[in-house]
């Protein structure tokens, strides 16, 4: 295990690039199976999560190769098994995402029921009611998900109501019916640009689809896919990330080759918290020397505010001016940095779903553990303004979704140092 020294106060400042965007590469690559031919993803983040789904589609039968230049080649042509395993599903829930394109495909798909995670129980029931509308049957047995199409092995378009909006059922769902006999419409689909991405490479290999980026969206099934070429744009979460990183170190970050209409919300609670920024056609620059004013920040999905930035925001408001609240109406327990920041010295009080932050501004350093991916983003750039030497353990929860970290975080300043955990 490897852990994080890092020494602070620094204000991180200067210009910094994100990787490709995690959360849209995991279902490219299992749209992938969708096609008999060889698909390439350029731009694919070297990450944890990236190399779990490869080992997923691995086990399925699927030849790929991951070069070191974020090159990815997948050929599905023909596959061994149509079962994800328990032992990588329960690493990473994602790995439901290869159910859509095997049922689509080959009229089957045998996947392990996720379990819960640290925030809560995190259901898929809107993936599996999806695909009972699409026809199939679904089943669980012995803690798999088996679903099967109807007789003839193919699925049929359905009008499927979302009850909440969700990006995985939304992605999943759609990658089950570009396949399938007729018309689907999704009602009350999610809006992410995660979804708008997925719908682009699909397309790009033959799909029907329409009105990505509203909450209705329809697919006219095609009889077969060609293989995907696409580039996998910037991780937009990271983006949010390394901007959070100027209001919580007093710094001036510029992020470059990004899509700022994807940082509206945050950027709306940066001006509202009265930083200056700039912003221009691929790049973003937030100056946090001001310092930031109390926040009113609540979650919600795209183009709200992001869960995934909740932590991050939750280090910018400890160190503002005033009393902030968070609340999280996504994941409701999704609080695990909460007693971390506080060992920080953060002031923070949760009132349910609601965390109350009294800011000060002054943290300092200590030895803290990282218990889910963003939590540790929040604690690595909380650990950057803090005084003093903190020690972040558990950093394999970072390495799932940022790209060597600590090497970005360096060009911007920040006194990071990556050793093995003392055992
Ligand atoms: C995705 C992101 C994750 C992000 C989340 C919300 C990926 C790989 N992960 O996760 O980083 O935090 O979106 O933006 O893209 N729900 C149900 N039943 C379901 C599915 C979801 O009740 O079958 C609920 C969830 O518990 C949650 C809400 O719907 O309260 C939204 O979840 P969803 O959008 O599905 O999240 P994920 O796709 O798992």
């Amino acid at each position: 295990m490897e852990r994080f020294l890092i020494e602070g106060p620094v204000a991180l400042s200067g210009e910094v690039r994100a990787g490709g965007s995690k959360n849209t590469a995991l279902p490219l690559m299992c749209a992938a199976l969708l096609s008999e031919g060889t698909s390439v993803l350029g731009n694919v983040p070297l990450l944890r999560d990236t190399r779990t789904m490869l080992r997923v589609l691995e086990t399925l039968g699927a030849k790929s190769e991951l070069n070191s230049d974020h090159r990815l080649t997948i050929n599905a042509g023909e596959l061994a098994e149509l079962e994800a395993p328990y032992d990588l599903v329960k690493t990473m829930r994602a790995s439901v995402y290869v159910m859509g394109p095997l049922l689509g495909r080959f009229g089957r798909a045998r996947v392990s029921l996720p379990g819960g995670c640290a925030w809560g129980p995190r259901p898929v029931d809107l993936h599996l009611m999806g695909m009972e509308r699409l026809g199939a049957t679904v089943e669980l047995d012995h803690g798999y998900i088996d679903a099967k199409a109807p007789p003839g092995g193919r699925l049929r378009g359905a009008e499927i109501t979302f009850r909440i909006s969700s990006v995985g059922a939304t992605a999943n769902v759609m990658m089950a019916a570009v396949l399938a006999e007729g018309r689907t419409v999704l009602e009350n689909a999610a809006r992410e640009p995660d979804i708008r991405y997925l719908a682009e490479g699909l397309c790009r290999m033959g799909a029907k689809i329409e009105g990505v980026g509203s909450s209705t969206i329809i697919i006219d099934g095609v009889e077969s896919l060609g293989p995907l070429e696409m580039d996998i744009p910037p991780d937009r979460i990271e983006v949010g990330t390394f901007l959070a990183a100027a209001p919580i170190t007093g710094g001036r970050v510029r992020v470059v080759d990004c899509v700022p209409e994807e940082q509206g919300a945050l950027l709306e609670l940066f001006r509202q918290g009265g930083l200056e920024m700039e912003v221009g056609e691929d790049w973003i620059e937030v100056d946090g020397h001001g310092g930031l004013s109390a926040l009113e920040v609540v979650t919600a999905p795209y183009p709200g505010f992001p869960t995934d930035m909740q932590a991050q925001i939750m280090a910018a408001c400890a160190v503002a001016e005033g009393v902030s609240t968070l609340t999280e109406t996504i994941y409701l327990d999704r609080f695990t940095h909460v007693a971390e920041l506080r060992r920080l010295g953060a002031k923070i009080r949760l009132d349910g779903n609601v965390a109350v932050v009294t800011g000060s501004r002054h943290l300092d350093g200590a030895p803290v553990m990282a218990t889910d991916l963003r939590c540790s983003a929040a604690l690595i750039l909380a650990a950057c303004r803090a005084k003093g030497e903190t020690t972040l353990s558990r950093i394999y929860h970072i390495d799932r979704g940022y790209e060597r970290i600590e090497e970005k975080l360096t060009q911007l300043g920040a006194k990071i140092r990556r050793e093995e955990e003392p055992s």
